[in-house]
């Protein structure tokens, strides 16, 4: 398999989780980059769901490593309650199986408060974050300010940095009318995660180059999507991660020229939770998706904004990420129309554009041109092999393939994992 690179080339909730679990078959090591908790990975295997928010999705495979790189914002809490969880689900997260990066940076619960904070002052032009701390905490780590995993487990020298950045944070949220974060009852959770979770920490740069050394395949699990990149996506309606393939270097370590190939992950129709610009987005298709039940995040159970395949912006996401081979899920979601409509171009004061513009205003005003596709108006879910698929359906995913600029080489028509194609 060699590395691989896996990002969304939409707004996330791409169904990577799926993809992930599936090419994880291949792999020996599984690392994810960037993002913390915000992230939901849904995966099935047989009748059992699993959720993963830090953990890659290699986890439900055994034999595979797992690895939190140095990009990632990692909260303990919610990390050491997912291990906890899924050994209720009779996976069992151990030393072996995760290694922990040392440089990765700490979630606090102040930077939970402030993202929260941001959010209620910013009003109507809030990004709709998950309130996860996730932008402080990126944020800190920029200013140089931010305490790491390496701090974190260090008996001797943490409890006085946490207290050092406590009581600076504590001054910004009285300040904010917030209410300040509670000294001992943190420090004592924080404690306890820092015990549970020392054993898995590990300085993750040499292991992976260690293991490409030995010729090892790795697979770099994207979190979030193309479009919600803090450099790339539609700014400021953004993640504070690099989300596109080049954070995969940056967040793990291994340097662009170990790498092989890049594979993005995109849904047969477009999804985005939060706030922020959506060209294509339309009442039919959200109302026919919710109606069947499906679009609610996975993080927060908030309902996705639904729309038509964006061509203009997964070309884009071709082009950013280097995207060689795409994966396209959720095509059963558009099986009951008669009529699928694509957005090829977009059209704004008077001129048609082919590109995404880099003003999120501007794109706020974008008017979608569509292209129309007949529908299959039958079931794919039970199909499994690509030829049996319906004609306009082919016809469809090689068309979107063809516009986005890179080689379709798998169909997912369900979130099991047998209701993989492979081309
Ligand atoms: P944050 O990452 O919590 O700061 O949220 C910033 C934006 O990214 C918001 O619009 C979120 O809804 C979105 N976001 C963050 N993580 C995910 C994800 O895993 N899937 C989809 N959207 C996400």
């Amino acid at each position: 398999m060699a590395n691989v690179i896996l990002v969304g080339a939409q707004w996330g909730d791409e169904g990577k989780g799926k993809i992930i679990d599936v090419l994880t078959e291949q792999a020996d090591i599984v690392v994810r980059t960037q993002g913390g908790n915000n992230a939901g990975h849904t995966v099935f295997v047989g009748p059992s769901k699993y959720v993963l928010h830090l953990i890659p999705s290699g986890i439900l495979r055994s034999g595979k490593v797992c690895v939190i790189g140095n990009g990632v914002v990692l909260d303990p809490v919610g990390l050491v309650n997912e291990i906890d969880g899924l050994a209720k689900l009779g996976v069992h997260v151990t030393p072996q199986n995760l290694v922990i990066s040392e440089t990765a940076h700490v979630v606090f619960p102040w930077h939970r408060e402030l993202d929260g904070q941001r959010e209620v002052r910013k009003g109507n032009r809030k990004i709709g974050t998950t309130k996860r701390g996730i932008g402080p905490t990126y944020g800190d780590k920029a200013a140089r300010v931010g305490l790491r995993v390496i701090d974190l487990v260090n008996a001797a020298r943490f409890p006085a940095r946490f207290r050092e950045r406590l009581e600076e944070n504590n001054e910004i949220l009285r300040a904010l009318g917030a209410q300040p974060i509670d000294h001992d009852s943190v420090l004592a959770d924080y404690t306890r995660c820092a015990d549970r979770l020392r054993p898995f920490v590990a300085n993750t740069v040499v292991m992976l180059h260690e293991a490409t050394r030995r010729g090892a395949n790795i697979l770099f699990e994207g979190a979030q999507g193309t479009f919600l990149d803090i450099d790339h996506g539609t700014y400021p309606y953004v993640t504070s991660s690099n989300t596109t393939s080049g954070g995969a270097s940056t967040g793990s370590g291994v340097p662009p020229n170990r790498m092989d190939r890049v594979m993005g992950v995109m849904k047969a129709y477009t999804t985005r939770v939060g706030e922020g610009p959506l060209p294509s987005e339309n009442a039919e298709i959200s109302d026919l998706l919710h109606g069947m039940g499906r679009e609610f995040g996975a993080t927060t159970g908030r309902m996705r904004r639904c729309g038509w395949f964006d061509a203009v912006a997964t070309r884009h996401a071709a082009m950013v990420n280097g995207i060689d081979e795409l994966a396209v899920t959720n095509v059963d979601g558009l099986d009951s129309l008669k009529t699928i409509l694509v957005c090829t171009a977009y059209r704004v004061d008077g001129q048609v554009l082919r590109h995404i513009p880099s003003d999120a205003e501007v794109l706020a005003r974008c008017e979608p041109v569509f292209e129309e596709f007949p529908g299959w108006d039958t079931p794919t879910d039970g199909i499994r092999r690509w030829e049996d698929l319906p004609v306009p359906c082919r016809h469809y995913l090689l068309s979107i393939a063809q516009m986005t600029g890179a080689r379709l080489s798998i169909v997912s028509v369900g979130p099991a994992r047998e209701q993989t194609m492979f081309l």
